[in-house]
């Protein structure tokens, strides 16, 4: 069945970037600038077709076990993306925030994603959600020390822990689930985003590595949602037939 619906949160796992650099002989980190930069095209293309969220997979708790240049080269890039695009992103009408263990990144790092969410957090046109030191496990783990640490104090009954109080816990539980996850390179795994708010977003894998991602590739993307049936576990009217 065909809607034009838009979703209104999507998930990006931003993959190719090493590959796409290393296709053109650059370094690796060349790929992840190309990369910063289809995200920041990504952003408005999204905000312009209407979708509210974006979130965008930039560093895994995973990420940490990479060579340390790449490591280190990561954090800069994404420190410098953070202020270089503070200004257009303030004007665009984005909404920064981010995802993740923040207190485990560098200071300069907060430091500078605090400015950034200070300074947008009355934007309304669309949210960017960077995950940075995110994992999903790490998510639902955090969620559920909150949980038990208030049922320690006496504060919550255990009987009463169920789906939405855990979703309160989660680290953005403003935010609708996303509809859509997106992963580009071609590769068919989650990698440990968004474990709890996925459990029923549609996914689309795409073989276009993330620095070449346009809004073509966003229009496919959309599209393919367009097409799908979500049932949300229940049986549709069409099974029925
Ligand atoms: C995966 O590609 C990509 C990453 C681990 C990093 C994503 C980060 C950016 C796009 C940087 C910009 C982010 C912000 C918030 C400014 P890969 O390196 O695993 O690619 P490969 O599988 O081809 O080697």
């Amino acid at each position: 069945m065909e809607t034009n619906i838009i979703p209104q949160h999507i998930a990006v796992i931003m993959d190719g970037n090493g590959r796409w650099a290393r296709r053109r002989g650059l370094p690796r980190l060349e790929g992840h600038r190309r990369g910063y930069k289809a995200l920041k095209n990504f952003v408005i293309d999204a905000a312009e077709l209407n979708v509210k969220v974006v979130t965008a997979y930039a560093f895994s708790s995973e990420n940490w076990r990479r060579p340390e240049a790449e490591v280190s080269g990561l954090m800069q890039l994404i420190r410098f993306a953070a202020k270089a695009e503070l200004e257009y992103m303030k004007k665009e009408g984005v909404k920064i925030i981010t995802s993740g263990r923040f207190n485990e990144l560098p200071q300069a790092l907060q430091d500078q994603f605090n400015e950034d969410y200070e300074a947008t957090k009355h934007n309304d046109r669309i949210t960017l959600n960077i995950a940075v030191n995110y994992g999903g496990r790490n998510e639902i783990i955090d969620a559920v020390k909150q949980a038990a640490r208030l049922a320690a104090e006496g504060k919550l009954a255990p009987e009463d822990i169920d789906e939405k109080c855990l979703s309160g816990f989660m680290y953005h539980p403003e935010l609708p689930d996303p509809d859509l996850l997106i992963r580009t390179a071609g590769e068919m795994r989650v990698s440990n985003f968004l474990m709890w708010e996925t459990a029923y977003s549609e996914l689309f894998v795409t073989d276009t590595l993330w620095p070449d991602f346009c809004m073509d590739d966003l229009r496919a993307a959309i599209d393919s949602f367009q097409n799908r049936t979500r049932k949300f576990g229940e049986v549709v009217d069409e099974d029925l037939k």
